[in-house]
């Protein structure tokens, strides 16, 4: 059998984004349809069909949901054509990442999966995850979940030689994170809103050009796992805590071995190892520019594919034909 490692190498980091287009490209013919649902049936449709033509032992570890709750791409569910014979690798995927965003046409939505080898990415259950992030550049541990908002962005901002008012946080824009947004501005902080799409929100601390500094707020835990592997490919800091509203949720994390339910995760707690994230912008974003349909039926892409054992980061802008 062929070690994972190194079909990580050869062939999967191109192949990935092979995968993260052809979910982007099917979403797509619903921008603005006002139907996230069918958006959001597109992209799966389309992403698991393209894992599946990957010579892999591939397993959903973050999917659509459990199996009872989703029919395609759930956790758990085996993709690839080389199952018992090729390398065995976990997938964490968000075929349609920002479906509200999709069906009303708004920005940064994407395509979007991470792979590792068994056993290295956090099976995290479909709950809330309190996230912090910050860019590349700054002393490890840096930011801290255990501590508030506003020695957080203290910290941040002594390091940035800046005042706590010069920086820049990047949160959804919830009622539940009023409070958040109360002791950020009262610290003089900017604030971006974002309506959905954090996957892209955390992303965005790593690029100067947003001029975003931190990330800050709870969103899906699923979508945390990403984030973090695409810290890992790029650098930044990371860390996430999930949160539970019921007995239920507590129940789902421990079916997937999650014991400690207050643990604050590191980064590389959440993806480790070696590991590639690829990304389709399916709306134009901060990160990428969405799927344009052209004259003559021609079709553009644009993607990233990024890899932590070597922090190689590609940009990939692909043509399509339709019968080519
Ligand atoms: P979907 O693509 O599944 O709609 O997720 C969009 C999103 O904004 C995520 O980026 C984010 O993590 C999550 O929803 C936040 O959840 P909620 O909308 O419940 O606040």
């Amino acid at each position: 059998m062929v070690s994972a490692s190194k079909v990580l190498d050869r062939v999967l980091v191109l192949e990935m984004v092979r995968v993260t287009e052809a979910a982007a490209i099917n979403a797509s013919t619903l921008i603005g349809r006002g139907d996230e649902k069918a958006a959001d049936a597109a992209a799966v449709e389309a992403m698991r069909a393209a894992l599946n033509e990957l010579a892999m032992d591939g397993t959903v570890v973050i999917g659509e949901g459990e199996r009872d709750e989703a029919p395609m791409l759930y956790i758990g569910e085996k993709v690839g054509s080389a199952i018992g014979t090729g390398p065995r690798i976990d997938i964490a995927l968000d075929p349609l990442e920002g479906t509200t965003i999709t069906a009303k046409a708004g920005p940064n939505a994407l395509a979007v999966l991470a792979v590792a080898e068994e056993g290295n990415l956090l099976n995290a259950p479909d709950v809330y995850m309190d996230k912090l992030a910050v860019g590349p550049g700054y002393p490890d541990g840096i930011i801290d979940l255990a501590k508030t908002a506003t020695e957080n962005v203290q910290a941040v901002a002594k390091a940035k030689g800046v005042e706590p008012n010069e920086i820049i946080v990047c949160v959804l824009d919830r009622p539940r994170h009023e409070k958040l947004i109360a002791e950020l501005r009262g610290i003089g902080c900017g604030i971006m809103l974002i309506p959905d799409g954090d996957v892209a929100g955390v992303i965005a601390v790593t690029n100067p050009e947003t001029t975003i500094d931190m990330y800050m707020g709870s969103g899906g835990a699923p979508e945390g796992v990403l984030a973090a592997a695409a810290l890992r490919c790029v650098g930044g800091q990371f860390k996430g805590r999930l949160l539970f509203r019921n007995d239920d949720e507590r129940a789902r994390a421990r079916k997937w071995g999650i014991t400690d339910l207050d643990y604050i995760y590191d980064l590389k707690e959440l993806a480790k190892g070696d590991c590639i994230f690829a990304a389709t912008g399916v709306t134009d974003g901060s990160l990428l520019a969405g799927v344009k349909r052209l004259p003559g039926g021609k079709m553009t892409t644009e993607s990233v594919v990024m890899r932590a054992s070597s922090g190689t980061v590609r940009w990939v802008r692909g043509e399509h034909r339709k019968n080519g």
